[in-house]
Formats: structure tokens, C-alpha cells, sequence
């Protein structure tokens, strides 16, 4: 993998080139944004922390669609976050337009590109992206578990003292208010995270993780969050681009497995050099099904709110 567009040079799309940079985990970024000259200067700002971090990766801004041209990878960060008090959903309307005139530009300029969205509400502008194209779905996948379960896995190593790096967590289902936190999935290396949290406490950071974007935006006022949105990108990023097989929680359209079509929803995704290689089935219990019934129902209300392409 060489290159990266991210369309968007907003927070989310600037902390995940900043992330890539310093990592180097593809040679060149190229932020597009139709702000004037705003792309550029985020870019220029970031490659100018190059020296500090030793990073040959080349980070570029346009406002041309037509910089996408030859990327691998193109991350939809573009549109408006929600505002304290508002759902996801609620953004819906007004990001579809701008995701809209983005797929035609990815068709014309990208047509072998990998897309990763990131725009709320992802699952179902993910959808969205998929039905437009008419790609296959290794090559079209969403952001949301990885954060989700980074948050949830935050959370556990405060509560009990353990190394970050010693947690697992798993978060499936629409990224909402109704996605599933598999507590069940949830270790500390390998031993299940129920033998050191009492289950009333797991169930109350189970539900801090549901409005762990929530929390943020109510914190920070202004902005919803960025900084872990951004790292979980670029981890989808680095586990495609270096093909490493990867087990991660990501938006997938589902063919079937967890009883679903035609939706798109997160689910444990295995990503390799091609995207999206093959979706895990867990093997939920029955509380579990109901919950992911449930977020699905709710992501499936919110497609069915977006007018037929074309
Ligand atoms: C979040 O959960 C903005 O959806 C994003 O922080």
C-alpha cells in the first residue's frame, strides 16, 4: 500500500494522516477538503512534524477531488458531526448529500480503491457507499467497533488497574445508542474480564461504552471526538496495508451471517491486503441476538429513510 486519500481535513481526518505519518504506514496521504486552502495547511502542518518522528511518508492537501487518483485506501471523514444532544441519526439528511457527490468523485477517480467510512451515521452512510458503488463488499467497510471496543477496553483498564495491552474487548452492532458491547468476547490476556468486574459493574461500563461518543462531545462542547476515531482508522488502515489478517470489530455489509442481508452493521471483520477477507461468526447467545436484532432494526429505519439512488 502506497497511498492514502482522506476526504475531510477536519479533526478526525487529520488525526488519522498525523497517525499514518508517524507510523509510516503508507507512503504518501493526501488530505482533499472543498475548504479553501484548509487541506493544504493541515498538511503542511503535519509534515513539518516529519523530522520529529524520523517519517518518510508525504502528506499532501488539495481541493481537488481528482488527488484521490491512485490511492489504495480512501477514508470518508467529510460532513457534519452531531452536535451535543443529537443522535447520529440526526445527521443523516445533511451528510447524505455530501457522501453522495464524494461516491461519484471515489467512482471516477478511485474505481480500485478500498473505502473505509467514517461519516455518522456510519452503518448506514457505509450502506450507502456499497449501494452506490455496486462494489464488492471486501472493497467498502466503516469505523465504529474499533473505537467502540477501544473505549470499552479504556474503561476495564481503569476499573481494574490492568495493562491496556493485556485487554480485549469486543463491540458489535450499529454505532449508536443500541450497539452491543460482547462482554462475554472481553478478556485480560485470555482470562474473561467477569472474574475481575462484578457483573452490575461490567453492565454499567458496558453502558458508558454505548455513550462513550456522547460522553466526549458533552465534555469537549465544541467537538466530538477525534483522537481515538482517528487512531482507529488508521488501525484498520495498518492491519489492510500491511495485510495482517487482522481480527477487528468494523462495519461490514452482511451476507447473511448474524441472520442479516442487505444491511451494513459491525460485526468481527478479518481485514487483509483486499479489504474486508471474511466476516467471524461469534456464535451469540440468545440475550446477545436479541441485542443485535434490536440495533439492527435501528440501522435498518435509517436506510430506509434515504431515497433510492439516482
Ligand atoms: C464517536 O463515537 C463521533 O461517532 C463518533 O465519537
Amino acid at each position: 500500500m502506497q497511498k492514502v486519500a482522506i476526504i475531510g481535513a477536519g479533526r478526525v481526518g487529520e488525526t488519522t494522516a498525523q497517525i499514518l505519518a508517524i507510523q509510516e504506514i503508507c507512503r504518501e496521504v493526501v488530505l482533499i477538503d472543498i475548504r479553501e486552502d484548509v487541506p493544504q495547511g493541515v498538511a503542511l502542518d503535519i509534515f513539518q512534524t516529519a523530522p520529529f518522528f524520523g517519517s518518510d511518508t508525504r502528506v499532501t492537501g488539495s481541493n481537488d477531488p481528482a488527488a484521490m487518483q491512485g490511492a489504495d485506501i480512501i477514508v470518508v471523514t467529510a460532513g457534519v458531526p452531531r452536535k451535543p444532544g443529537m443522535s447520529r441519526s440526526d445527521v443523516l439528511q445533511t451528510n447524505l448529500d455530501v457522501i453522495d457527490g464524494i461516491v461519484a468523485d471515489i467512482v471516477k477517480y478511485a474505481p480500485a480503491a478500498i473505502v473505509i467510512m467514517v461519516t455518522n451515521p456510519v452503518d448506514v452512510l457505509t450502506y450507502r457507499v456499497w449501494q452506490l458503488t455496486g462494489w464488492r463488499r471486501e472493497r467498502v467497510l466503516g469505523q465504529a467497533g474499533v473505537l467502540d471496543a477501544s473505549r470499552m477496553a479504556a474503561f476495564i483498564a481503569m476499573e481494574t488497574g490492568f495493562s491496556i495491552r493485556d485487554i480485549t474487548t469486543f463491540v458489535l452492532g450499529g454505532h449508536g445508542d443500541a450497539m452491543v458491547p460482547v462482554s462475554r468476547f472481553c478478556t485480560v490476556n485470555g482470562i474473561p474480564v467477569s472474574q475481575f468486574i462484578e457483573p452490575g459493574r461490567l453492565g454499567e461500563i458496558e453502558q458508558r461504552t454505548r455513550g462513550g461518543g456522547a460522553e466526549i462531545l458533552a465534555l469537549r462542547k465544541n467537538s466530538s471526538a477525534y483522537d481515538a476515531p482517528g487512531a482507529s482508522v488508521a488501525a484498520m488502515i495498518d492491519a489492510i496495508s500491511h495485510h495482517r489478517n487482522r481480527l477487528l470489530p468494523c462495519v461490514a455489509i452482511l451476507e447473511g451471517e448474524y441472520g442479516e442481508t442487505d444491511i451494513a452493521m459491525g460485526v468481527p471483520c478479518v481485514l487483509s491486503h483486499q479489504g474486508l477477507q471474511r466476516v467471524i461468526d461469534l456464535g451469540l447467545n440468545e440475550a446477545e441476538v436479541k441485542m443485535f436484532k434490536e440495533s439492527a432494526a435501528g440501522v435498518r429505519a435509517d436506510i430506509a429513510l434515504m431515497p433510492a439512488p439516482g
